[in-house]
């Protein structure tokens, strides 16, 4: 056969084994796996490079309206320019029901913000705030039939935290209808409450942002979403876990029979609450929630990463510009860490830092790498073996990664459309110097080389997790 491309003289990673292979793509996708393959159009030379799937980002929210005139820094032209940067080929980004409105009407909105402009593959999760008997009787199980085969709930925020009765409805038709539920465990009750005390107590600095959003708000929503999971009998994803607490609920689910995925993220391994406590409202880069913590959950989550509680390390890329009228900085946010918009940028430095703070660092391995960043998504998403493997068959989505490179992080090489990387000034080990998508070179040393988003939207099947006779 004739290739298309041949990579050739790499080393292959995927979730289960590492060898060394050529490999061979022909429309789009794998076709041979073998040693010395050589009748291509193409041939690109990976010596001493690891051959990876692309990396697969599932929690991403992009161009995603934010209220009292915020305005997220990404959108789909930037955010995923960024994600290819960072080494991935699919991102996973949510389309934000409004109250009141179908969820058919606001993925007619989120298709037209996506439409060809994605420069890697995309496809969305519903975001569900309002869950009418219509929205949960009708339209999500047909949309779940249509491919739209996951979904977030919040159980903070006001105009987005739904009730547990809301929960249970939720949790529910997706039971019946083999949908994968996300939730993020706060107790809005307890966040409203202290932030009424830090008011009364004149406490408004960013790092308090940390101090009405404690490890015990995390730590006892995480066991009732879990609980209320249990009651309906469905699995769930507990998302952007901060800390010990909150994951030893995941572990002590599954001992108890429940079906659970857990996720972690980058800003959990890598920064504390004191990052918050700044001079000049620095700190405000790094309002998210759940808030970063201490050193030693850091080390819980490093934990959670090795021993297999969590089975996704994301980005929860979630930018919003610092000195912007728009952004963390907007004339309400200088004077109250309620008003600074919650999420910090992400996407292009999730690879780097878990390939640099764990594979080169002897805490993980590079198979377990694979799994964390891009197999297990696919196959929790309803994207596998399509997505997330080296295999014959699949997407010819590949990262060719130079485990010796050193890059030091900075924000203009991330292109991303905040000012700046939490991360700025840190060096890391290993680099994704080379990513396909569908057999297509998209970028090149570090640099995109199409301009025109080739990005397509993707259908996805029903998760791994759930049952099959869903
Ligand atoms: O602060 C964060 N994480 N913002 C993004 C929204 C969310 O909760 O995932
Ligand atoms: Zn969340
Ligand atoms: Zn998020």
């Amino acid at each position: 056969m004739r290739f298309d491309t041949v990579i050739r003289h790499g080393t292959v990673v995927t979730a289960s084994d590492t060898f060394v292979s050529d490999v061979g793509i022909k429309d789009g996708r794998i076709v041979a796996l073998a040693a010395e393959l050589t009748d291509a159009d193409e041939v690109i030379d990976a010596t001493g490079l690891f051959v990876m799937p692309g990396g697969i980002d599932s929690h991403v929210h992009l161009d995603q309206p934010s209220g009292d005139g915020i305005v997220m820094a990404d959108d789909f032209d930037s955010g995923t320019r960024s994600a290819a940067i960072g080494g991935n080929s699919t991102v996973l980004a949510f389309c934000m029901q409004e109250k009141g409105q179908s969820l058919r009407e606001a993925l007619k909105i989120y298709h037209a913000k996506a439409e060809g402009k994605c420069h890697v593959d995309v496809a969305f999760h519903l975001v569900i705030t309002d869950p009418t008997p219509e929205v949960l009787g009708q339209e999500l199980p047909a949309l779940v039939e249509d491919g739209y085969t996951s979904l977030k709930v919040f159980m903070t925020y006001e105009g987005l935290r739904l009730r547990d009765d809301e929960i249970l409805a939720t949790l529910d038709t997706a039971r019946r209808t083999g949908a994968l539920v996300m939730v993020h465990c706060e107790n809005e009750d307890a966040i409203r409450y202290l932030i009424g005390r830090h008011e009364e107590e004149g406490k408004f600095a960013p790092k308090f942002h940390a101090t009405t959003r404690p490890v015990a708000a995390e730590r006892e929503a995480t066991h009732r979403a879990l609980s209320l999971a249990e009651i309906v009998d469905v699995p769930i994803v507990i998302v952007h876990v901060s800390n010990r607490e909150a994951m030893e609920e995941i572990r002590r689910a599954r001992q108890r029979g429940q079906k659970i995925a857990g996720e972690t993220c980058p800003q959990y391994l890598m920064l504390t609450a004191d990052d918050l406590d700044q001079t000049e409202m620095e700190g405000a880069k790094y309002v998210c929630s759940p808030p970063p913590r201490d050193k030693t959950s850091q080390e819980a989550c490093w934990e959670g990463l090795e021993q297999g509680v969590f089975d996704l390390f994301s980005s929860d890329h979630c930018p919003f510009r610092f000195d912007a009228p728009e952004g963390k900085l907007n004339e309400k946010g200088k004077r109250h860490f309620r008003w600074i918009p919650n999420g910090i940028p992400g996407v292009a430095t999730r690879l780097p830092i878990l390939f640099s703070e764990g594979v080169m660092k002897g805490r993980i391995d590079i198979n377990q790498f694979v799994a964390v960043t891009s197999t297990n998504h696919a196959k929790l998403y309803g994207l596998y073996p399509r997505k997330g493997t080296i295999a014959i068959g699949a997407d010819a989505d590949i990262a060719l990664w130079d485990p010796d490179k050193r890059v030091t992080l900075t924000n203009d090489i991330l292109q991303h459309g905040a000012d700046y990387t939490p991360y700025e000034g840190q060096e890391v080990r290993g680099w994704p110097v080379h990513l396909l998508l569908g057999g297509e070179t998209i970028v090149k040393d570090g640099l995109l080389t199409q301009q025109k988003g080739r990005g397509s939207y993707l259908l996805r099947n029903r998760s791994s997790l759930v049952p099959r006779d869903a």
